[in-house]
């Protein structure tokens, strides 16, 4: 059996640190001792990160973070700059910067899918592609997209979503082989989770709280962040030569 993989002085960048996913899978890194770069453009709350942390005596890792829209190439590129000018390697990416705005292909708004399409397809490769230049060729890298069971089936009213969901898994499988062709040892892996408890159905339905609350009735049960940061933690502590490619799952009450 392989042993398992220590996260103990690695460097990761999460993006979308600033809620949710990012944020949960972020503050665990930083337990598990790792150097995280946290990027979003919500600074306030990125700051409140970093003092939640330093007053968690079981994180042993550095938390920085860095006010960044993924949606600007250079602030993005100029990011994994400065974290290694910082910490010298980058070990991790987490690719958890992501929306939806509920609505149909008949009816629906070219800015908000300009929106969605940048930050949850082209911000992700921009990240992708800037970290596998980065990661050392004796220090293997591991990627980690948040997809989404969109990526996997179309929910009603939710296909411009669902379609960069579907990108993404498509992008990690190419990826993948691109990274076996080039005997490059870096692992590539989707989560993919059902409903999650965060701030995300807010901005997919625009704020209104109505509808959100119809959803979450209609969900029965969301899985909470802390379920998705398990998932996380599992793919990235397999042994190395485990790659995990996508972790499927929903609430045990999730109808659809
Ligand atoms: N919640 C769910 O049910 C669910 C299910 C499946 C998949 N997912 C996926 O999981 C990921 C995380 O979602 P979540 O549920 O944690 O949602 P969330 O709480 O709304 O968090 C979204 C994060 O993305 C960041 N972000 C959005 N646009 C950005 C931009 N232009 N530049 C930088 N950061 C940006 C936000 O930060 P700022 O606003 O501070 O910039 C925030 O930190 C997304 O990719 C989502 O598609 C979520």
């Amino acid at each position: 059996m392989g042993s398992v993989i220590s996260l103990q002085g690695k460097t990761a960048i999460v993006t979308g640190a600033s809620s949710g996913i990012g944020r949960g899978v972020a503050m665990e890194l930083v337990r598990y001792g790792v150097n995280v770069v946290m990027l979003a453009r919500r600074g306030d709350r990125l700051e409140e990160i970093v003092r939640e942390l330093e007053k968690d005596s079981e994180a042993s890792g550095v938390a920085v973070p860095m006010v960044v829209d993924v949606t600007d190439e250079k602030a993005l590129v100029a990011a994994f700059d400065q974290t290694l000018e910082r910490f010298s390697y980058l070990d991790i990416l987490i690719n958890a910067a992501g929306l939806g705005r509920a609505g149909s292909l008949m009816e629906g708004v070219t800015t908000e899918w300009i929106e969605v399409f940048n930050v949850n397809i082209l911000a992700l490769a921009v990240a992708t592609r800037e970290a596998i230049k980065r990661f050392a060729f004796d220090r293997p890298g591991h990627i980690i997209h948040l997809s989404s069971m969109s990526g996997h089936r179309v929910p009603r009213k939710g296909a411009f979503y669902a379609a960069t969901k579907f990108a993404v898994r498509a992008m990690a499988e190419a990826l993948r082989c691109e990274l076996r062709d080039a005997g490059d040892p870096t692992r590539i892996s989707c989560i993919s989770p059902g409903f999650v408890s965060t701030e995300f159905f807010g901005n997919y339905f625009r704020g209104d709280q109505e509808k959100v609350d119809q959803l979450k009735e209609s969900a029965r049960r969301m899985l909470e962040v802390d379920d998705i940061v398990a998932a996380a933690m599992h793919v990235l502590t397999a042994p190395a030569h485990v790659e995990i490619n996508d972790v499927l799952l929903r609430s045990n009450e999730q109808l659809s």
